[in-house]
């Protein structure tokens, strides 16, 4: 039977977040925000190990206390120059992953996921060859603006999502699915990537509150919704 790998790429430097350390170092609620990301896979009896992929020069990673959550952790040393790269670096990186295991690739940046999205994500997709992802069916009207800033036009909604991640593939598509093209340019998450192979990934439905961590406000937000689950 497949394992399930997670693998977390955390080599951003976190730039639109305005700190002085990469954002998946902030502290939310006294623990960095990496920690929180891999703490729902640490806790979670159906994830084989945890891979996190850090940028080479990464120091601050082993100042973490990771007490309770290391004993399925490895640390891969090997970040690249976009997402897309430091997920295929990763990939080739991984030790102890068969062609046939599931890797459910989570951002460091995405710190309120739960063991319950994991196991709907896990139960939902399983091993389907083309894989899935937790997702958020669009919930506002949308609209198209002019270069003014002003509405050119009301587009439907209808069968639109957003794209969360965990995004759980086969090791062997997933590697297949990043190598297919000379570029990984466009290529914002692995869904898109399989997609150029011509498959269609499940789309999982998932709550709001696994929200990513991207601008300087969203740090609070993330606190709060931390906060509100301890009680
Ligand atoms: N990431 C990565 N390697 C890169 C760029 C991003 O591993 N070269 C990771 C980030 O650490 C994060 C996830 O991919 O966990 C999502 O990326 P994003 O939210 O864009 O983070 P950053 O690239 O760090 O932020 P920014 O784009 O604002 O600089
Ligand atoms: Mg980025």
């Amino acid at each position: 039977m497949a394992h399930f790998h997670a693998l977390i790429p955390a080599a951003g430097s976190g730039l639109r977040a305005g700190e002085a350390m990469p954002k998946q170092y902030r502290p939310l609620n006294g623990k960095p925000m990496l920690w929180h990301a891999i703490q729902p896979f640490a806790r979670h009896p159906g994830i084989h190990r945890i891979h996190v992929v850090l940028n080479p020069g990464d120091a601050r990673f082993d100042e973490v206390d990771w007490a309770g959550l290391e004993s399925r952790i490895e640390v891969l040393r090997c970040g690249g120059d976009s997402r897309a790269q430091s997920v295929l670096n990763g990939l080739r990186a991984i030790a102890g992953c068969a062609p046939n295991d599931m890797v459910l690739v989570h951002d460091a940046a995405r710190p309120c996921l739960t063991a319950g999205d994991i196991d709907r994500l896990i139960a939902e997709v399983g091993e389907d060859e083309a894989g899935g992802l937790l997702a958020e069916p669009l919930a506002d009207t949308l609209k198209r603006a002019d270069a003014h800033g002003r509405i050119l036009k009301t587009e439907p909604r209808e069968h639109l999502w957003r794209a969360q991640t965990p995004q759980m593939f086969r090791h062997s598509v997933l590697l297949r699915a990043l190598t297919a093209d000379d570029t990984l340019e466009g290529i914002t998450d692995e869904a898109s990537a399989v997609e150029r192979l011509g498959l269609h990934p499940r789309l999982v439905r998932c709550a709001a509150t696994n929200l990513k961590v991207t601008y300087p406000e969203d740090f609070r937000l993330a606190e709060t919704i931390l906060a509100s689950r301890a009680q």
